[in-house]
């Protein structure tokens, strides 16, 4: 389109703004400017803001009665099962992965503004003794698990790591893989892609300019993962390769089971289309959203979203009746992501008002104290309501769950207390392997020697443990100091 099409396009779209400094720009600023006013779409983005702002002013008219639980028969919890049932489970999961039917999606997209990290989530390291990343603990769990579902059925297959980025995490995190190796996993097992942005809005729905020449954005939410599926050629690709079972999470959960057999096995054998792992509230005002039916659908009501009568209810056996706290851990069929990625286009957009950065009337760029503007984001989970087989499987929150959000200074899902969850859930593998360990000894077993606690009675069994800090690693890791040198362990 030329410039002056474009111009008469975004004029006759009240976004005429963005043009306003033309004249003072250079000629790499101008070719800036163009190249972004060509990928946005005005007409679907005034629509993007319209909806938004309709779907903050619905008032919420639904009452307690509206909201159910999780039916009995749709939920099922770790803890509660058998060992045989796990087993049989694991077993299915197992198969799968064999079979190259397993894929993971990573979400790992966001801006990490609340641990203030200049650089991809997944490249933090929390202070483990090995000092690896959280990227390097997720591979290491494939490779794993990879190596116990072909030790189980005799027979080598991969998982498929799909890792959804974003405009500022694409390349630091393709390079960070690429610069490590992919940390032992096959290249070709990785794929790249990246999620969409949105413009950020005045409260009046002019699209905000950065600086003179750049319209501000972010990115789309972790719900543009099922745009990113289709318009970056995921969704092909699962198709491709066959995989049929995708086990999608965030990046910053630091004891997540990539690619859970036990999980993938609970999915399969209900004929699954969407789960959600989830974990019990821990108390009636805990800030997480739960899973729950409303007026049949399945949906995560945000803890703002409930009432106290609603939070505080208990069943007759003393557990808070919306008890199902969601952790960002879900699993797809590959049917199920090729239809949604059709609707996506109806997903709800979820509405923040932040401080955005913008060129005053004067040219000269801002920084505001109080909210300015809006930024628009998707959500994972707002399609639990179109599955037609939804499930839900709890887990122990010591086992499973420790997000890294925040900076040390906050004190709760921080880098302490995420390296804090590992070690304490590690001594509890040793003990349960018959190992001696005091509760100030600090040693991290590598995830290419132990996924989630197994391999370990033969080398733990009646060890004292005293050194700490300490990295029990695999005999290979051991022979190679380590991978990628990161080796202060013993
Ligand atoms: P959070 O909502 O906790 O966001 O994301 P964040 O970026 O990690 O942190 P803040 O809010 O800026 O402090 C939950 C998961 O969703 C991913 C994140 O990378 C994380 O794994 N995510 C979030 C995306 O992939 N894309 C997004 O646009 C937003």
């Amino acid at each position: 389109m030329s410039f002056e099409l474009l111009c008469r396009s975004l004029a006759a779209h009240g976004q005429d703004h963005l043009v306003k400094y033309w004249p003072e720009l250079s000629k790499n600023e101008r070719e800036n400017l163009v190249s972004e006013l060509q990928k946005l779409d005005v007409v679907e983005m005034n629509e993007i803001f319209r909806r938004a702002m309709d779907s903050t002013k619905v008032i919420l008219e639904r009452n307690d009665a509206d909201l159910k639980p999780i039916p009995q028969t749709h939920y099922e919890a770790v803890p509660d099962l058998s060992e045989s049932k796990i087993r049989e489970y694991e077993t299915i999961g197992f198969e799968e992965i064999s079979a190259g039917r397993v894929g993971v999606l990573l979400l790992a997209g966001g801006q990490a503004t609340r641990l203030g990290f200049g650089h991809p989530k997944g490249m933090y390291d929390v202070g483990l003794p090995s000092h690896k990343t959280l990227f390097q603990i997720q591979a290491e769990r494939i490779l794993r698990v990879q190596q116990m579902a072909a030790e189980y059925t005799g027979k080598e297959g991969s998982i498929v790591w799909y890792i959804m980025t974003s405009e500022h995490t694409m390349r630091p995190t393709a390079d960070y893989f690429k610069s490590h190796s992919y940390f032992g996993l096959n290249e070709e097992n990785i794929v790249f892609f990246e999620q969409g942005t949105l413009p950020c809005f005045d409260f009046d729905g002019k699209i905000i300019l950065d600086s003179k020449s750049h319209i501000s954005s972010a990115p789309d939410g972790n719900g543009g993962l099922y745009r990113s599926l289709k318009t970056q050629g995921v969704l092909n690709d699962i198709t491709r390769r066959g995989v049929r079972h995708l086990h999608a999470h965030s990046v910053d959960n630091i004891l997540i089971k990539v690619a859970d057999p036990v999980f993938i096995g609970y999915c399969k054998s209900k004929n699954a289309d969407c789960a959600a792992k989830v974990v019990q509230k821990s108390t009636p005002s805990e800030p997480v959203g739960v899973v729950c039916r409303v007026n049949g659908h399945y949906k995560v009501v945000e803890y703002s979203e409930l009432t106290d009568e609603a939070a505080e209810r208990r069943n007759p056996d003393g557990r808070l009746t919306f008890s199902a706290g969601n952790i960002c851990n879900h699993y797809f069929s590959s049917d199920f992501l090729v239809k949604i990625c059709d609707y996506e286009s109806k997903l709800k957009l979820h509405v923040a008002k932040k401080k955005i950065p913008y060129v005053d009337a004067d040219g000269v760029r801002q920084k505001p104290s109080e909210p300015n503007g809006i930024k628009m984001e998707k959500f994972i989970f707002d399609v639990f309501e179109f599955a037609e087989k939804f499930i839900c499987l709890e887990v122990a929150r010591d086992v499973e769950f420790s997000a890294l959000k925040n900076a040390d200074s906050v004190k709760k899902d921080c880098p302490s207390t995420a390296r804090e969850d590992l070690l304490r859930l590690h001594r509890k593998y040793i003990r349960e392997a018959g190992g001696v360990i005091a509760d100030d000894v600090d040693v991290e077993i590598s995830p290419l020697l132990s996924y989630g606690g197994e391999n370990l009675t033969e080398l733990v069994g009646n060890e004292v443990f005293t050194i700490s800090p300490f990295h029990l690693k695999s005999m290979n890791e051991a022979a190679t100091n380590g991978v990628n040198g990161n080796g202060n362990a013993h």
